[in-house]
């Protein structure tokens, strides 16, 4: 397991897939570790954004967490949905934009994420985010149940052809593309039709993250793995303030135990 580096980098891409959710591509600092999928990091924009009030970024304001979601030998890539003040800033941010990332955070070991077998991937929202790196896992096959509120917030095409071509999108209200429902009542069907073991990995939500647990707890067939998120400060295990009682009475620490957890771990 590789220390976690804190490095200054720069934006080399953005792209907008939905109302709401970039795309950001940025300059992968040299001798930054490989991060394990469900791994995270806290991201600080260091550049002012055009148009923002004073304060917003700069050495006053908090790193975020977010989800690695690719990598490369050149880059890594986050996948990051407007939820306040600093989510929403990175749509603004051009290329060469100064960025602080500290990463790998999070569990670092893949025995929990194996490609054996099937995988059923169950995004809500911006629970898209972590997929690209569990998607890269050698499994035999892969379908994504993919979910959001509107047709505006779901993500283009093209981005989702490249990370899962097989996949059911779904919007709350039926104004998307794929039609009327949720991923959870896709997951349902799926569970149905298991024939092998398979691994279901969720992450959105909580109410998402409930009814997948609930599902698969019903199936003994199917493994399911939660990407979990709350409130983070340090991000590296000291501060506590991830912590929380696991259902098996042990005390543990979202940030370096997780985010991915057994479901049968996590209390809904
Ligand atoms: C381990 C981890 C990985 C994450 N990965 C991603 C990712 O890949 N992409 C992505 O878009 N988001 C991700 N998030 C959520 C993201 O960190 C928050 O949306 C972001 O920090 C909000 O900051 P803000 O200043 O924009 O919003 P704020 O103004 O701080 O908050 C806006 C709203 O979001 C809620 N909120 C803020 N943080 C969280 C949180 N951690 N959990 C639940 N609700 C929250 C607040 O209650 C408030 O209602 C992740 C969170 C964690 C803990
Ligand atoms: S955020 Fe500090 S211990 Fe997890």
């Amino acid at each position: 397991m590789s220390a976690p580096v804190i490095a200054e980098t720069r934006l080399s891409a953005a792209r907008v897939l939905s109302a709401g959710t970039v795309l950001i591509r940025l300059e992968r600092p040299e001798n930054f570790p490989d991060p394990f999928p469900g791994q995270f990091a806290k991201l600080k924009i260091l550049s002012a954004a055009p148009n923002l009030p004073p304060g917003l970024c700069g050495a006053g304001f908090l790193d975020r967490p977010f989800s690695f979601h690719a990598q490369t030998a050149d880059e890594l890539s986050f996948l990051i949905r407007e939820a306040g003040a600093v989510s929403g800033l990175f749509k603004s941010l051009s290329p060469g934009a100064k960025i602080r990332i500290t990463g790998p955070l999070g569990r670092a070991e893949d025995s929990l994420i194996k490609g054996r077998d099937p995988l059923i991937l169950v995004a809500g929202g911006a629970g898209l985010a972590p997929m690209g790196m569990i998607r890269r896992e050698n499994f035999p096959r892969v379908l994504l149940l993919y979910g959001e509120k509107t047709g505006e917030a779901q993500a283009d095409e093209g981005y989702l052809d490249s990370l899962a071509p097989d996949r059911i999108s779904l919007t709350e209200d039926g104004s998307g593309r794929g039609g009327k429902g949720l991923p959870t009542e896709a997951l349902s069907r799926a569970l149905e039709a298991l024939t092998t073991p398979a691994l279901v990995f969720a992450c959105g939500p909580p109410g998402l993250l409930r009814e997948c647990a609930r599902l698969c707890a019903e199936r003994p067939r199917a493994k399911c793995l939660i990407s979990a998120e709350t409130f983070l400060a340090c991000g590296l295990g000291v501060c506590l303030s991830c912590s929380f009682s696991a259902r098996d009475g042990s005390r543990r620490r979202l940030c370096v135990d997780g985010p991915v957890f057994p479901a049968e771990l996590l209390n809904f």
